[in-house]
């Protein structure tokens, strides 16, 4: 049985991960409204991954005795003054979550709840892996500066990326 302590973080992170898959979609329909398909495909596997990433943590708790209750999620940004500001917005908001992780991690331990690390550890990796690939494309950005030629070879690329679903835990 999950300590209630533990499960209260949990049910409070699937909230962080539900409101990323919002704020990775409010930036889908940004794209779709400058009309660069590659980026809208690169949030579209962001969105189901946030997804997946939320009905790991609600599958657990249920595993583990516990129960999920949902919160109301927060609304997110809607505009961003170019696609370089919509990803730095995209970095900080991984940091946070990194952060937030970290932090369900210290509650684990607290409560010498030893499966809940392990759990924990492939959101660890994940988040690594997160934060990464977003430095990738924020940097890509950086260089682009107001060259539309470049940002057009960029959301050709971004146009690859598929989702792939991750097997938790
Ligand atoms: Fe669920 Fe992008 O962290």
């Amino acid at each position: 049985m999950i300590n209630e302590k533990m499960e209260k973080a949990f049910n409070d992170q699937i909230n962080k991960e539900l409101y990323s898959e919002y704020l990775y979609l409010s930036m889908k329909a940004y794209f779709e409204r400058l009309n660069l398909k590659g980026f809208v495909n690169w949030f579209n596997v962001q969105v189901q991954e946030e997804h997946a990433h939320a009905m790991g943590m609600f599958d657990y708790v249920h595993e583990r005795g516990g129960e999920v209750e949902l919160e109301a999620i927060e609304k997110p940004e809607t505009k961003w003054e170019s696609p370089l500001a919509c990803f730095e917005q995209v970095l900080e908001h991984e940091e946070f979550v990194t952060s937030r992780i970290n932090a369900l991690m210290d509650v684990a331990d607290e409560v010498k709840d030893r499966a809940s690390l392990s759990f924990l550890n492939w959101y660890l990796k994940e988040q690594v892996e997160e934060e990464a690939s977003v430095g990738d494309v924020l940097a890509t950005l950086r260089l682009i500066g107001d060259d539309k030629k470049a940002l057009l070879m960029l959301d050709k690329d971004l146009s690859t990326r598929t989702f792939v679903q991750p097997v938790i835990g």
